[in-house]
């Protein structure tokens, strides 16, 4: 039966972690992981979600099979997290919601909903995008193209040129979009482009299909929405893929939400049918512990207030490593003006290096980046900023 398969090469992310794992550097640094690090290199529990989940455990009787749609607090809260507590209710039961295992799992499940309603979509992604969006939505059978996003001139989204291209998406496909904090470039819209954005996608027929997953870790829970929030008042369709692993720091847990928001009570019943049948088919139903915790978690006044705070406290630190890393590197060098780095917003951002310095970064100093470029900035440090700065500057200038 097997004989024939040809070992797959690894994933580029996690098969660089595992280089990196196998490194004997004492001294070595990895800013390739998609994981918040504290200044002890460590990821901990939020102490919110651990007390959330003590409480659970307490009070939780059976492990028989939970709700296919998941957890229902987790359900009703997380959609008012996403969408604002008005605008869920004005949509009523023109939303669904379903829990998924993680952000992956929500992208999966929208895609399944997508082939079922057309099977010739199309869904244009960003240029560049998370790379883990094409193996997601091309294996469940939908074509990927990309529109223009990221000038590596000027290190910043190049808005006109991504408006010229989304003019020329043929009416009816799929616009995939980041909430915020693009992954990999930290190259966000304004609200002001977002503002355009949803103009065009109004005029052409466009649906988006918004994939958040840093919800929080840019400006803040509220202005992080905001073109989830946009897009759904304006625009008669929407999908949304949420993922919780690292705004509740869940990451193992695995728990996410695809929504759907369709012109009526009766096509968003029809379309969650269809994501809880290809749920069925794919793993039955998700894990329930992750989405339980979260969804008892804010279900809890208290606990929402210590989660709100904790984050608050993530995104401030990661802004002012960010800035450190920015104004570090402009000290120690004159060659590239990294300014640009204080101005991207959640954990990554391309640092606009040569490649091969990329490659020189690793081999000589253990420092670990992707190859293009994307740092992830929680893997910096007020430890290790002074080295990396030094070290990064050094290599720059040979
Ligand atoms: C842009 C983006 N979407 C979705 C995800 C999915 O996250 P998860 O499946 O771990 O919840 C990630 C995780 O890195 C991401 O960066």
């Amino acid at each position: 039966m097997f004989e024939q398969l040809k070992t797959l090469p690894a994933d580029p992310i996690l098969g660089l972690n595992q280089i990196f794992q196998q490194d004997n550097n004492a001294d070595k640094i990895n800013l390739s992981i998609g994981v918040y690090q504290t200044a002890q290199g460590t990821t901990p529990i939020f102490a919110a979600v651990k007390k959330a989940e003590q409480q659970l455990i307490d009070l939780q009787t059976t492990k028989a099979y939970a709700p296919q749609a998941g957890d229902p607090a987790f359900v009703e809260h997380i959609t008012n997290l996403l969408l604002g507590d008005e605008l869920a209710k004005t949509l009523g039961d023109r939303v669904a919601t379903v829990m998924t295992p993680g952000g992956c799992g929500a992208l999966r499940m929208n895609a399944e909903l997508l082939i079922q309603s057309n099977p010739n979509a199309t869904v244009w992604v960003s240029d560049p995008t998370w790379a883990n969006h094409y193996p997601l939505l091309q294996s469940a059978g939908l074509t990927l193209k990309t529109y223009n996003y990221y000038s590596p001139e000027t290190h910043g989204v190049d808005f006109a040129a991504m408006v010229e291209s989304l003019n020329a998406i043929p009416k009816g496909d799929v616009v995939l979009l980041h909430g915020c904090c693009h992954n990999p470039t930290g190259a966000d819209l304004t609200k002001a482009q977002w503002d355009t954005v949803i103009d065009i996608l109004a005029e052409r027929d466009l649906m988006p299909f918004i994939d958040v997953a840093y919800q929080g870790f840019g400006d803040s829970l509220v202005d992080d929405a905001y073109g989830i929030r946009l897009a759904v008042s304006r625009l008669p369709e929407v999908l949304i893929a949420s993922s919780c692993s690292k705004n509740f720091g869940v990451y193992r847990e695995r728990v996410g939400a695809a929504l759907v928001i369709t012109t009526s009570e009766a096509q968003t019943a029809a379309a969650k049918s269809h994501i809880l049948s290809a749920a069925r088919r794919c793993y039955s139903m998700p894990p329930s512990h992750g989405g339980a915790v979260v969804g008892h978690l804010l279900s809890s006044e208290s606990l929402t207030q210590e989660w709100k705070s904790e984050l608050e406290s993530v995104r401030t630190r990661m802004n002012s490593l960010r800035q450190g890393l920015a104004t570090g590197l402009n000290q120690a060098q004159s060659k590239i003006d990294f300014s640009f780095v204080s101005q991207s917003k959640g954990m990554f951002c391309y640092l606009g290096i040569p490649q091969q310095d990329v490659l020189t970064l690793r081999s000589e100093f253990g420092i670990y980046l992707l190859e293009s470029t994307r740092i992830n900035v929680a893997g910096l440090s007020e430890q290790n900023l002074p080295v990396i700065v030094e070290r990064v500057a050094d290599v720059i200038t040979r």
